[in-house]
């Protein structure tokens, strides 16, 4: 196994992480004008968030670094972990593809593996789960033949995998992650809520259009620190998010899901 373990006893949770690549200046980007990013102030930010994650209960590993991926720190992208299966995706960002040889290989010891095969390409960003309903962004980066292999891999397991449209940001997450089993967090004005039917909605403060991305451990959230009226809206709710400063990493659009691949353990 390449990875190694950095902290954490073994728990329900385990959490893949990859160190910053020190080219993360040369990241893709989308919907964001390129601004110097403090590579110092990333490192530092990055080690807390994965320090709030051993404290929220995860065991966390950290995948060998991809120095020559600048995007490779956003590790939730190449893979989509289920209880069942883990599915490899081929990112939609030629760029990207790279990243995904050691993550499979620590995957494997732990799950049946599928692969995302072109023509198709997914993100796992614009992935997330609800009990057994599925949620596939239809982005720049995630297409419809990718959402396809998805829906096979997954058919076998009892999943359905519902097509989202999504306009404005770059993956499907950054528009809506979830609270708990029944509860989502969105920004409206970058999906079509109707795709949503049966799960209760909690819009993010308009005044932060970035805050629906938000992690969850189990019942606990990680949250980024940058949106405190979104925050205060969870809190008047009940919810009580953990923040981290994940500010530097926003400059390469990234948001705190990406910085981890989830799995139970
Ligand atoms: N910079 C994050 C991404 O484009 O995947």
């Amino acid at each position: 196994m390449s990875s190694d373990a950095l902290s954490g006893p073994p728990g329900r949770w385990r959490a893949f992480t990859r160190a910053i690549s020190p080219r993360i200046v040369e990241c893709e980007l989308t919907h964001l004008a390129r601004t110097p990013i403090d590579l110092a102030i990333a490192g530092v930010q990055h080690a807390e968030y994965v320090r709030a994650l051993v404290a929220l209960g995860c065991s966390v590993q950290e995948v060998e670094p991809a120095p020559d991926y600048p995007d490779s720190v956003f590790i939730e992208d190449v893979a989509v972990v289920f209880d069942e299966i883990a599915v490899i995706t081929r990112p939609g960002a030629e760029s990207r593809r790279g990243e995904t040889a050691a993550v499979e290989r620590v995957l494997a010891p732990l799950r049946p593996l599928a692969h995302i095969t072109a023509p198709g390409t997914l993100d796992g960003g614009d992935v997330f789960v609800v009990g057994k309903r599925v949620f596939a962004g239809r982005t720049g980066r995630t297409n419809d033949e990718g959402i396809a292999q998805l829906r096979a891999a997954l058919a076998g397991h009892g999943y359905t995998v519902e097509a989202v449209a999504v306009t404005g940001c770059l993956h499907l997450k950054s528009a809506v992650t979830t609270v708990d089993d029944q509860t989502v967090l969105v920004n409206p004005q970058w999906i079509d809520q109707a795709t949503l039917s049966g799960l209760d909605v909690i819009e993010v403060d308009p005044t932060e259009p970035m805050g629906a991305n938000i992690v969850r451990v189990g019942a606990a959230l990680l949250y980024g620190a940058s949106y405190p009226r979104t925050r205060a809206r969870l809190e008047a709710l009940g919810y009580s998010p953990v923040c981290v400063d994940a500010s530097e990493l926003a400059k390469a659009e990234g948001a705190v899901t990406c910085c981890s691949l989830l799995l139970r353990a």
